[in-house]
């Protein structure tokens, strides 16, 4: 029997593998934007939205799972809820365990060796504190269970496949920037695409943005965060914008297939976002001691790091 290690396990139900998504396309637009990991950040929310608002054309907007996480507070939880299924979205391990647990599956983020046992356990704890406002949110259980793991847009003549992990799984790290560092890592990305017969992979879920060209076609782009900052010393979060039109907004971006394929910073009030994190999350809580450093400070990593091309991997 498969020893169950509670936020290390990726449960069964959420493998579906590359080949799952060799399906035709679910949206047709000329620009798509993919926000994964807002983790509950009302701010930056609002600062997605009003980014959004004003991209002109065929477009789509796609929260690709952990929306919630620090939302513990009713209001919030209701709030990013209800804006966010008023658009396409999907469900990662956060929404996945909030609606239907799996035995032994924690927070089911499926964590690597590189992460600390501690944190592990912090988080198989805050899953739990969130259920608890998820259980007071009526129909909230029924309406994530019912999100879709992975979905395919077409932008333009190419082919996106949307994720919250990775090709493989909701939980995958297999488009995390530590190993797409490895030339085996960015192979086997490359396989991805060509199995599920797309130009791009949108993912987030490993917290840390990469934008990596793996080779002239195809690129993978995880947005880190939107909803807490992705790089030493900033306070914003991260949206993926793929786009047939150059936005005049990207923080960095390669050129895929025609596509545009860019980060954009998603400058949120970061002074009252702090302050309602730690009405959450006081000092001392599983959240604060786990995240309160990168919401002030942002994590030590640099966005000159996030940027590759396909011969730097080694
Ligand atoms: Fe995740």
């Amino acid at each position: 029997m498969t020893e169950l290690r509670p936020g290390r396990t990726c449960p069964v139900g959420y493998r579906y593998g590359a080949q799952a998504l060799a399906a035709p396309a679910a949206l047709r637009v000329d620009t798509l934007w993919v926000a994964g990991g807002l983790y509950g950040n009302v701010f930056a929310l609002e600062r997605l939205l009003e980014l959004y608002r004003c991209e002109p054309g065929r477009k789509a907007l796609v929260f690709n799972g952990d929306f919630h996480w620090f939302d513990v507070d009713a209001a919030d939880f209701l709030r990013v809820n209800r804006s966010v299924l008023e658009h396409c979205a999907m469900r990662g391990n956060v929404e996945t365990e909030l609606a239907n647990p799996a035995e032994g599956a924690g927070c089911g983020c499926g964590y690597p060796e590189w992460v600390g046992d501690a944190d592990v356990a912090r988080s198989n704890r805050i899953i739990e504190r969130l259920r608890e406002t998820a259980l007071g949110v009526r129909g909230a259980a029924a309406a994530l269970a019912a999100l879709p793991m992975h979905l395919v847009a077409q932008v333009g003549g190419e082919r996106v496949g949307v994720v919250h992990g990775d090709a493989e799984s909701l939980a995958g790290w297999g488009f995390s920037q530590e190993v797409l560092a490895h030339a085996d890592g960015a192979q086997a990305a490359r396989d991805a695409c060509a199995r599920a017969g797309v130009r791009v992979f949108a993912s987030s879920h490993s917290c840390l943005p990469v934008l990596q060209r793996l080779d002239a076609d195809l690129a993978i782009v995880n947005n880190g965060a939107a909803g807490m900052p992705n790089f030493a010393g900033t306070r914003f979060g991260l949206a993926t914008r793929i786009s047939l039109r150059p936005g005049s907004g990207a923080l960095y971006r390669v050129q895929v297939a025609g596509l545009s394929v860019e980060a954009v910073a998603l400058e949120y009030d970061a002074v009252a976002w702090e302050r309602s994190f730690l009405a959450q999350w006081p000092p001392g809580s599983d959240a604060h001691r786990s995240y309160y450093r990168r919401i002030a400070h942002g994590p030590r990593y640099a966005a000159a790091q996030a940027l590759r091309v396909a011969q730097e991997v080694t």
